[in-house]
């Protein structure tokens, strides 16, 4: 299949999708329903549904991996759009990473992540994601918050200068992920407001290669709306990366396809990512459902690339002297009326 290109648009143009993303289906309460794909198996799938940038973990994709992946990558077409330390498969990270009690899991942590930084270098991504998966609580005074928010600082900024120490201008950016619960009960760095404050905390040296990858899933689980959010990390300066997807309400966390639940609002977040002129990559956090069959496991990344294509083609029709009219009137139910008759 060709490549899925977002035209027009400033800055990357392909889209991006996670090797995560094509699983076997497990949930908390089943095994696989399809046949695991070996992971470096998945490198042409992505390719062949569209895809232009894949994103994996280091327990995906491993430093000793890293020369097969490339030269799978480049025989595909593909570029690495971001890598990540998985800081929640591992037993060893069952009551978080940088924020355990365990200062010989802390330490695990921080080597981890420095690999993964070489990692994300020798693999050509610009990005590295850290998602706070299990860094959190599933019971009061199991940590103490001060000590844990210290921890994540002391580890933010452990990485930051390594990495510009070792690769300077050349540095990978970090964007933080954040989640409200699950896996944990509450996690910390639940929201992008969180985030932003803990970036403020780090060093000034490595301030600037701190930023934020809201979720669209995450920002709704928590009950919050995703497009201020990501108006939000604009204003701050910190939209470094960004995770599509769609999310029923506040349960838990589904990454269904981009633009099926809320269409209207994912239309109105593609009129405000253009006129910010977002040059960064569109990535799709997405999981194909455990009842889709082997044949049809693509799927969720064809539709949710159909409904990117489709919205992004309609905010660029949206009229914008049209909003600013309604925003003057305050005919906000009028401008609402507007978005539909431009979406449907
Ligand atoms: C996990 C999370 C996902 C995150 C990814 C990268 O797969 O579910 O939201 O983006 O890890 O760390
Ligand atoms: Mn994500």
């Amino acid at each position: 299949m060709q490549k899925i290109i977002i035209a027009p648009k400033k800055g990357k143009q392909g889209i991006g999708a996670g090797v995560w993303n094509l699983g076997a289906g497990r949930d908390p309460f089943g095994g696989p329903t399809r046949e695991e794909i070996p992971v470096l198996d998945r490198i042409p799938l992505l390719a062949d549904a569209g895809i232009t940038y894949i994103e994996a973990h280091d327990v995906e994709i491993s430093a000793r991996d890293a020369p097969r992946a490339k030269e799978l990558m480049k025989r595909h077409g593909l570029k690495m759009g971001m890598y990540t330390p998985s800081f929640f498969a591992d037993p060893i990270f069952k009551d978080g990473a940088m924020t355990s009690n365990d200062s010989q899991v802390r330490k695990h942590a921080l080597h981890n992540a420095l690999n993964a930084v070489d990692v994300t270098v020798a693999l050509g991504a610009e990005i590295m994601v850290f998602w706070n998966g299990r860094e959190g609580f599933d019971f009061v005074l199991a940590k103490n918050g001060q000590d844990s928010f210290r921890r994540m600082v002391e580890g933010f900024n452990a990485v930051g200068h390594y990495a510009l120490g070792k690769y300077g201008r050349k540095s990978p950016r970090f964007a933080i992920e954040p989640k409200p619960n699950e896996p944990r009960a509450n996690m910390y760095l639940s929201n992008v407001g969180e985030v932003l404050y803990l970036i403020s905390r780090l060093d000034k040296a490595v301030q600037p290669l701190f930023g934020v990858n809201p979720e669209t899933a995450h920002s709704r689980m928590a009950g919050l709306d995703y497009l201020w959010d990501v108006e939000l990390c604009l204003e701050a300066g910190k939209l470094f990366h960004i995770h599509l997807n769609s999310q029923d309400t506040t349960r838990y966390d589904q990454d269904l396809p981009f633009g099926y639940v809320e269409p209207l609002k994912d239309l109105a977040l593609c009129v405000a990512l253009q006129d910010a002129k977002w040059e960064g990559i569109l990535a799709f956090d997405v999981k194909a459902p455990r009842t889709d069959r082997q044949e049809d496991i693509a799927d969720i990344l064809h539709t949710s690339a159909a409904n990117l294509q489709r919205l992004w083609a309609k905010a660029a029709r949206v009229d914008r002297k049209k909003v600013a009219g309604f925003r003057a009137t305050q005919r906000y139910t009028a401008l609402a009326g507007y978005l539909a008759k431009c979406l449907y």
